[in-house]
């Protein structure tokens, strides 16, 4: 009887922590259920496609100081040219953003198929991009525009039924103390680290976690520069305290996970099993705006990257860097609305999908270089892509085949019906063992990437692994 009841108390015992074994249990991120974290994450997973909007003070010198260019991002200015502080905030008396319409800039981010914004507030110069009383270097006080641009842009969210997120950098900070990648290069940078954290970044994050009604719906945090754990954890336990739902990126440092890998300026050969990703990338090769930066992606680059990513279950984030009269520069805004006119037909292929259930179509991870030359790897399959969700799979076809004929290499479950997204004509196919051909027309629909609904009688594709 005593063994008995002894046995039962630690079965309830086990069972009282059997959740926390499913949950995150590393000590320095959130401890949560499977369905806690997916309920959590829903809106965000089903978003896939997001604007990333880089814009601040250096869309002033634009990449240009002294009249010489600046190599490098944009928004780096300060820090690869040296620039003196006094002399880069002399750049804030001429930011006078006039033009800037936040409904323009959320209709063509609502017009491209994007379903969430994320936007500087703080960038490494420090410049807040909000009304703060935490630092007179913002756009309210320093700028002749004395406006704070985040309560439109949160505004015209709201109307369009975007998600508005924050793009935050906690750690360095070249104008209120905070840390600088490659060392100070001013005297008047000279500060403590703990000091800033505490009356800068702190402040500041309440501040944009308090301010904008419903939003921010995440937070993006960037270069964890001389972050270590009580540093983090300060900032990490006031979000915890004004916004527990919010969704984090991975780069707060400290040791904290967040909720989604980042990422940059390249597509990871297999994806993040198992982990929320998000690639974030430029359209030409700056994050914030440089004049003489003409070098933008196709719109066939802009989609096929958008179908590889959804296939192997990230979310794309995409971006752009508007100048300093607030105008997202016209390149930009041509390709977003050829992406749009394609999101149209096709964006039933990547909301709310996950990873491929094939996987052959990847072809070998191969040595490729990223958006800064350094080396990654991509996938050297480029003829197709997929996508699926419960009852369907999406083949996305780059490379229309001249035999009129479209193999799904080993799928298992039975085929109920099949048809392009263009017209929604049932297609005819074949179903043996080996798999699935479909009969397809001999012109694609679309040159850039012509989507298929193979509809089937199982939630989860079944497919017999290939060689
Ligand atoms: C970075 C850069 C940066 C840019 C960003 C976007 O690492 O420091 O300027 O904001 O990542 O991912």
């Amino acid at each position: 009887m005593k063994t008995k009841s002894l046995l039962l108390t630690a079965a309830l015992a086990l069972a009282a922590i059997a959740p926390a074994a499913t949950a995150q249990t590393n000590r320095t991120d959130k401890v949560e259920t499977k369905e806690q974290r997916d309920a959590r994450m829903a809106w965000w997973r089903e978003a896939k496609f997001g604007m990333f909007i880089h814009w601040g003070v250096y869309s002033v010198p634009a990449g240009f100081y002294h009249d010489k260019p600046v190599p490098g991002i944009g928004e780096w200015i300060m820090n690869r040219g040296k620039i003196p502080m006094a002399e880069y905030q002399a750049f804030a008396k001429q930011f006078n953003p006039v033009k800037f319409d936040a409904d323009a800039w959320v209709k063509t981010a609502s017009d491209a198929g994007m379903k969430y914004i994320v936007i500087t507030s703080k960038h490494h110069d420090g410049f807040a991009m909000f009304e703060t009383q935490a630092s007179p270097w913002n756009i309210v006080q320093a700028t002749p525009y004395g406006k704070d641009p985040l309560k439109d842009l949160a505004a015209a969210c709201r109307k369009y039924g975007i998600k508005l997120g924050f793009y935050y950098s906690q750690a360095q900070d070249w104008n209120n103390g905070g840390a600088a990648a490659g060392g100070k290069w001013d005297p008047a940078q000279k500060h403590d680290m703990d000091d800033y954290i505490d009356k800068i970044a702190v402040p500041q994050v309440k501040e944009i976690l308090s301010n904008y009604g419903e939003f921010p719906a995440v937070l993006w945090w960037d270069t964890p520069h001389d972050m270590n754990y009580a540093r983090a954890k300060k900032l990490y336990d006031a979000v915890q305290q004004l916004r527990p739902d919010i969704i984090m990126n991975n780069r707060l440092g400290g040791g904290f996970k967040g909720d989604t890998e980042t990422p940059e300026q390249k597509i990871p050969a297999k994806g993040f099993p198992g982990r929320d990703w998000e690639t974030c990338m430029t359209l030409n090769n700056t994050w914030g705006f440089k004049r003489d930066d003409n070098n933008w992606k196709s719109t066939a680059t802009l989609i096929h990257n958008l179908c590889d990513i959804a296939s192997k279950g990230g979310n794309y984030l995409l971006n752009v860097g508007p100048t300093s009269e607030g105008l997202i520069p016209a390149p930009s805004i041509e390709r977003l609305a050829e992406v749009g006119a394609w999101m149209k037909v096709n964006g039933e292929a990547i909301y709310g999908t996950t990873a491929t259930p094939f996987g052959s179509e990847l072809g070998a991870a191969v040595k490729a270089k990223d958006g800064y030359g350094h080396d990654t790897t991509v996938s050297s399959g480029n003829d197709w892509r997929c996508t699926t969700k419960p009852g369907k799979i999406y083949p996305m076809i780059f490379n229309w085949p001249t035999t009129g004929k479209f193999e799904l290499p080993g799928l298992q479950s039975k085929v109920t019906k099949a048809y392009l997204l263009a017209d929604h004509k049932d297609l005819t196919f074949t179903q043996t063992d080996a798999g699935v051909t479909l009969d397809l027309p001999a012109e694609a629909p679309d040159k850039i990437a012509s989507v298929i609904c193979v509809e089937i009688a199982d939630d989860t594709a079944k497919v017999a692994p290939q060689k």
